[in-house]
């Protein structure tokens, strides 16, 4: 079996099992695959140095081998903080007025991707297959081909593909896109941002898709498909019961007093549509004050990307928000929101999550959204709790039977929030017994296997969406 190279942005280190380590399901379904293959999970160190010497960390725990770099603070603000997050991440989430072009961003972000590819390269063996990941590292793939390498390599985009009107207002896109031309494989979340990379192929790049998904522009074919990425339950349902768990289940059952929970567990990101929720759960208060004092709305932000002015913006934005609404609805022995910004461990979210009786997960834009995915995992099969769910949300295409929402209608959130806390239990069931099949179903495992069966061609295409 050939190795498996992953290449991100962050490398997320293996934590020994025996410390009972905290890690996404994604992390943990890659380095599955990596020791299964013996490969290596190669990025940026999340450090910086004065200098690029391009000097490479190499550790290995539990059988997972990574290779990490230190980037320089020039790296870190015109690559990382800059075209990634100033100019790529807002426009890919639709945020045209929000996505900021500087001439040094471009060059910060072809230096790194340069950097990654000449430190890398030596590494990667002729029959490793290559799977590079997101918008940090779009043009990697071209930048492996110039120093020789035949391998397969793949690209996976984990963020939403803008509309093509959208995508020409990125300055210089045409020279983004046709870098990925030298990818064997290149994968989306849904059909949906799918259908945008077509439309931008076929309209601007003047390229041809067939049936399979293949793109063929000058004579250079890539083969495109949708992968939805998604949990892994059992893990999950193991991080539940362990003791963590439990606690925190205690922790926020007791605090609740028997009143209804409602949660949101984000990065503090525009694109999570927090201030649209705040005011969504405000708009509900004002309209169903019979439920006033019975309910309570615990938002976990944690602060992320804090050197980008967009994101201090909506901290300050939200802290406002929450406390105005606070100010206007609590009572002396209870307070509407509860807003936390600070991380929790995966074990303490799954405890919280099964303790609430509606997950609200409303994105204005997201590739994916695991959260809500996470939040059907944890509940209870004879008495699970409501999702509502953003329609704009890569995870809508399978979580159908979720309360979808438009997140920028307070009046649509207003109105879920109440079906929801009114849902009979049979109702709650029958609805989640089908979020569970397709959570069960659209796993990490089989995201991860339908990418790299295409890329080393045992199948011909991505599985069609259910
Ligand atoms: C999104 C991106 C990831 C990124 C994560 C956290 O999920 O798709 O690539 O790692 O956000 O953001 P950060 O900037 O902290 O890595």
């Amino acid at each position: 079996m050939s190795r498996l190279i992953v290449i991100s942005n962050r490398v997320s280190t293996p934590k020994p099992r025996s410390s009972g380590g905290a890690q996404g399901g994604l992390a943990v379904a890659l380095a599955a695959a990596l020791r299964e293959s013996r490969g290596l999970w190669f990025g940026w160190s999340g450090e910086t140095a004065e200098e690029f010497t391009g000097q490479i960390n190499m550790q290995r725990v539990d059988g997972v081998t990574t290779a990490t770099v230190d980037l320089e603070e020039q790296d870190v603000d015109e690559y990382y903080n800059g075209y990634a997050n100033r100019t790529l991440w807002p426009l890919f989430h639709y945020r045209i007025d929000l996505a900021e072009y500087d001439r040094s961003f471009g060059s910060g972000y072809e230096r790194v991707n340069q950097r990654f590819a000449e430190t890398v390269a030596p590494l990667i063996e002729p029959d490793d297959l290559v799977w590079v990941h997101d918008y940090h590292l779009v043009p990697l793939g071209q930048q492996l081909r110039r120093r020789g390498l035949k391998n397969r390599i793949g690209f996976f985009l984990h963020i939403p593909w803008p509309p093509q009107r959208l995508m020409v207002s990125l300055p210089f896109h045409e020279r983004l896109v046709r870098s990925m031309l030298d990818y064997d494989l290149i994968g989306l979340q849904t059909e949906e941002w799918l259908e945008s990379f077509h439309h931008y192929v076929t309209r601007e790049l003047g390229g041809t898709v067939e049936p399979d998904g293949t793109i063929e522009i000058d004579g250079r074919r890539v083969k495109t498909g949708a992968f939805p990425i998604g949990i892994d339950p059992e893990e999950f349902r193991a991080a539940l019961a362990t003791d963590e768990a439990r606690q925190a289940y205690d922790t926020l059952k007791r605090s609740a007093e028997h009143r209804k929970m409602i949660i949101g567990v984000d990065r503090l990101d525009y694109s999570k549509g927090l201030a649209e929720r705040f005011h969504g759960y405000r708009r509900f208060l004002e309209e169903h004050p019979d439920w006033s004092g019975r309910v309570s709305f615990l938002q976990i932000a944690p602060p992320s990307r804090g050197e980008v002015h967009t994101y201090a913006h909506i901290r300050e934005d939200l802290d406002q928000l929450s406390g105005r609404i606070n100010g206007a609805f609590a009572h002396v022995d209870w307070v509407p929101i509860r807003y936390v910004n600070q991380g929790y461990p995966r074990a303490g979210l799954a405890g919280f999550y099964r303790a609430s009786d509606i997950g609200l997960v409303t994105p204005l834009r997201d590739g994916m959204n695991l959260v809500a995915k996470e939040y059907v995992a944890a509940q209870d099969p004879d008495d699970p709790g409501v999702l509502i769910l953003s329609r704009f949300a890569g995870a809508a295409h399978q979580l159908g039977e979720a309360l979808l929402v438009n997140p920028y209608s307070k009046d649509e959130l207003s109105d879920a929030i109440h079906a929801a806390l009114s849902m009979e239990r049979t109702e709650r069931i029958r609805r989640w017994e089908k979020l569970i099949e397709a959570v069960n179903r659209d796993d990490v495992g089989s995201w991860l296997r339908g990418f790299v069966e295409v890329l080393r061609g045992e199948r011909t295409h991505a599985p069609a969406e259910p």
